[in-house]
């Protein structure tokens, strides 16, 4: 759930675009998207906003504090975009994603020097957009759920997304979790296409990249139209998609509990290239809880689906989602969540206090739980969780674990990775390792990372001198 910066070197011609990204993966997801529908009009992607031509804010509207950084964020737009009108430039400001959706008309209102705003589901038509954008005067508002999918404008040229890269196959959702916003800023529950899915998967992989994650508010709702006109579920996409020559890993987020089939449990006993690595939120532990929540399913049919998930895939990761001080939860209701934490030893987990949300049904309980009782549940949650993750990665000291090599590490030299349990794992190794799979013996374990060393090779000597055989035959090198 971290934010993240978008942006790749400028390259120094066309005009500069600069895109920051809040939320989910999704709105990593649509950033990147932004970036391809804005290439064909000469707009290419910069590491900061100042001189940029254009400058998108890609927004999340999940709790208060997400939402209420665009507005700090905008005012210091404000100064770099007078600057650049000092110079008889223009910068085009515009505010994207859940924000822009469900504030569309305040954002205009409380900082009309906004250019464009818009919500998730139109950004297809930024082209339009930033046309209109230049002709008008006032901020260009586009925040409807058109009745065509955005999927089916988007170029089929796109940049190449790196090592590891999202790719989204459902949006939106039906749910209606009562604390939620996203069944409001993201539309209704929505699939693409099987034959899409596929082509776009094959274009990332002909561009280098090696794992895909694929994404959806409920990925595991997905029900695509299958190429012969049927409807595939995200068990069958898997078993496709890992089809695809050069796609090593697959994963898969975020899942809902009530649609984890037992076809998709038996993808991850069958499938190598599906990672055993699940996030699967549950939010609360307690059944009087997950019914205010409208979760649809009780701790203990969180704890079967477990259960069946270890039996397919007895070293499947788990992580998950968790709410502390959801509206009239006592402190016997907080107990139920410690105790299914206990019982399912996440191997990471993401925790929140509970952020009324406006026009969602938990936001006008009159049983609202006090600040300093959600702080206080919400650091005994973490201290647990924490506790938990630190014991996963120490259970990895002394073995060896398969590593696909995706960026740069902050020293020289280094070089950061992933385990197929989702885990950073850092090595001294040379750049030619970059998108490859490479096994690191794992000699350091902390809460966020784990260190080891490339396991290159044995040497064995015999009457000829010592001759070089590698040990392991998963080290390859990338064509
Ligand atoms: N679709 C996913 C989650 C989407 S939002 C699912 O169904 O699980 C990501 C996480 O943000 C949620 O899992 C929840 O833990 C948290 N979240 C959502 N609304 C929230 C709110 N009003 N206050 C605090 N946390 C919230
Ligand atoms: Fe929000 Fe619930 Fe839908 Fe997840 S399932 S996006 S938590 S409403
Ligand atoms: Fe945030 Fe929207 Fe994602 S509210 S979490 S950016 S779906």
């Amino acid at each position: 759930m971290n934010g993240a910066d978008m942006g790749a070197e400028g390259s120094g011609v066309g005009k500069k675009l600069f895109i920051k990204t809040w939320g989910c993966q999704m709105n990593v997801y649509d950033s990147a998207r932004m970036a391809d529908v804005l290439a064909p009009l000469g707009y290419r992607t910069a590491d900061e906003p100042d001189g940029a031509d254009m400058v998108i804010l890609n927004t999340c509207h999940i709790r208060e504090k997400a939402a209420e950084k665009v507005f700090s964020e905008l005012g210091r737009l404000r100064t770099l975009k007078d600057r650049k009108a000092d110079q008889g430039e223009r910068m085009i400001l515009a505010v994207a994603g859940c924000v822009a959706q469900a504030e569309g008309e305040e954002i205009v209102a409380r900082a009309p020097y906004v250019d464009i705003v818009f919500g998730p589901q139109t950004y297809h038509t930024l082209p339009e957009m930033v046309a209109r954008a230049h002709r008008a005067a006032g901020a260009v508002l586009n925040t409807d759920f058109p009745a065509e999918s955005k999927f089916d404008h988007l170029p089929d040229d796109a940049a190449s997304q790196g090592v590891t890269a999202f790719l989204a196959v459902q949006e939106g959702c039906d749910k209606f979790c009562t604390f939620c916003v996203v069944p409001y800023t993201r539309g209704a529950e929505f699939s693409r296409p099987a034959a899409q899915v596929i082509e776009e998967a094959k274009r990332l992989v002909a561009g280098g990249t090696r794992e895909i994650n694929l994404l959806g508010q409920n990925v595991n709702a997905f029900h695509g139209e299958a190429p012969d006109g049927s409807t595939w579920g995200l068990a069958r996409l898997i078993r496709e998609l890992a089809e695809i020559d050069g796609l090593e890993r697959i994963r898969y987020t975020t899942s809902h509990p009530r649609d984890l089939d037992d076809e998709l449990i038996r993808v991850h006993a069958e499938v190598p290239q599906l990672m055993p690595y699940l996030h699967l939120p549950v939010q609360a532990g307690s059944d009087r809880i997950l019914a205010a929540m409208n979760r649809k399913h009780t701790a203990d049919h969180y704890r079967a689906l477990v259960d069946k998930l270890r039996a397919a895939r007895p070293d499947l990761a788990l992580s998950g989602d968790f709410i502390v001080g959801f509206p009239g939860e006592r402190d016997a209701d907080f107990a139920e969540t410690l105790r299914l934490v206990n019982d399912v030893r996440y191997a990471q987990a993401y925790s929140f206090k509970y952020s009324p949300r406006p026009g969602t049904p938990a936001a006008v309980d009159d049983q609202q739980v006090p600040e300093e009782v959600k702080a206080e549940r919400l650091a005994a949650l973490q201290q647990l969780l924490d506790s938990h993750q630190q014991a996963f990665n120490q259970g990895f000291v002394g073995k060896t674990v398969p590593v696909l090599f995706d960026r740069a590490g902050k020293r020289p030299g280094q070089l950061l990775g992933r385990s197929p349990y989702m885990q950073s794992v850092y090595v001294e190794g040379g750049e030619r390792l970059m998108g490859t799979i490479a096994d690191v013996h794992v000699e350091a374990a902390h809460v966020n990372s784990l260190g080891g060393t490339i396991v290159t090779g044995v040497y064995e000597s015999n009457s000829a001198g010592a001759t070089a055989r590698p040990a392991i035959p998963s080290m390859e090198a990338r064509a």
